[in-house]
């Protein structure tokens, strides 16, 4: 897909005499100039590379990108081009959507989380020093490209954060790439794995739910599966936790919830349990107490009335928003993924 970007640009797209390419030193190192040669020469193009991680999602790195698309001459009709992971994606994207009040975008998300979530559904995003992507707009790019081959030189670690989100996915609309998780998910879980199946099954998902809500007036919620547990794990662990085992976690909490208020079948839970395993993804975690998660849950913006609301599934296939659960309910679920930190040898035992 990347060495035939410029044909299939070409081939569905107006021609833009300009293309900025917009992505960060890693991804632009690994595969920066072979995007260029596959758009030239059709189209003029120039690099812009920010410093990559979640601390360029900033107003400031917004303002650079702005500086180098003057510099460069991009007009409306011109093209950006974002080439990277959820990071590069968001800030590209939010760039392109408010420069000269918007010009068109192509998006060529470079991790399995960018291909299976952050590329598809119209969101961009900017932190603010009060909180994570408060500042976005929802901005559609024309065209999302989508090379799994470039998954290669992703680290493990990275991979596994798409791989929750793909886990994700499969409960809330794909319940045969559920079983087939639970059956041989191993196969996904080392580096020489191929992710393209999984790619194209969760990408569907996702596409559907956000095609039949852009905005997110209602029905895309059910995206936010295991969110509300995940966002709460992360926060009350001062985000130690990585965000794709805070999903893993919060997602196998939902349903032990689920199961727990009667809504699910009872044996969605393990379910889930064995999908985890198989992909090589945490069922517990260990630091906050169950209660400190509560409290950092009942912060969160989707609190209504003093009750949390959750996203739950009833089935593969059958996700349930905005389900008011009790407190104890809750407490019990956390008790059940949390892994207390090893008690300290006493004195006397050290001794
Ligand atoms: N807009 C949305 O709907 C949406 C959805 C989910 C997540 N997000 C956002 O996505 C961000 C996380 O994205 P991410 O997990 O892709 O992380 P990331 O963009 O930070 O990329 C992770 C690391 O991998 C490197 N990398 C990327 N592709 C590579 C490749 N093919 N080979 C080698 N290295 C590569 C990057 O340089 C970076 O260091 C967060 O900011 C999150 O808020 C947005």
């Amino acid at each position: 897909v990347l060495d035939h970007a410029g044909l299939l640009i070409r081939s569905r797209l107006p021609a833009a005499r300009r293309t900025a390419i917009v992505t960060d030193e890693t991804v632009g190192g690994l595969y920066g100039q072979r995007l260029a040669s596959a758009l030239q020469p059709a189209t003029e193009v120039a690099t812009v590379t920010i410093a990559e991680g979640e601390a360029s999602k900033s107003i400031r790195t917004v303002e650079a990108i702005y500086d180098a698309l003057a510099a460069f001459g991009l007009e409306r009709s011109d093209r950006v081009v974002a080439l990277g992971g959820g990071v590069v994606l968001d800030i590209a994207g939010f760039a392109a959507s408010t420069y000269l009040r918007g010009v068109r975008l192509v998006l060529v998300p470079t991790t399995l989380l960018a291909m299976v979530d952050a590329s598809i559904g119209g969101k961009t995003a900017v932190n603010r020093p009060e909180g994570k992507n408060r500042v976005g707009t929802f901005a559609w790019p024309e065209l999302v490209l989508a090379d799994p081959d470039v998954l290669g030189t992703l680290e493990l670690s990275h991979v596994r954060e798409g791989l929750a989100e793909v886990l994700k996915a499969a409960i809330i609309g794909d319940p045969d790439l559920l079983a087939q998780l639970e059956r041989d998910g191993t196969r996904y879980a080392t580096a020489e794995a191929d992710w393209a199946p999984l790619v194209i099954r969760a990408a569907r998902v996702k596409a559907q739910a956000v095609s039949a809500d852009p905005l997110e007036n209602g029905p895309r919620e059910a995206l936010n599966l295991g969110h509300t547990f995940g966002h709460a794990l992360e926060t009350a662990s001062g985000f130690t936790l990585a965000h794709g085992a805070a999903v893993a976690v919060g997602v196998l909490a939902a349903a032990r919830l689920a199961a727990r208020l009667d809504l699910a079948e009872a044996h969605l839970p393990a379910r889930v349990e064995r999908a985890l395993e198989q992909l090589r993804l945490p069922a517990t975690y260990a630091g906050p107490s169950p209660p400190d998660v509560l409290a950092a849950m009942s912060s969160d913006k989707k609190r209504r009335g003093g009750r949390n609301r959750y996203v739950l599934p009833r089935g593969p296939g059958d996700v349930v928003t905005g389900v008011e659960a009790p407190d104890a309910d809750v407490l019990a679920v956390l008790d059940s993924v949390w892994r207390p930190a090893a008690p300290r040898a006493t004195a006397s035992e050290t001794r």
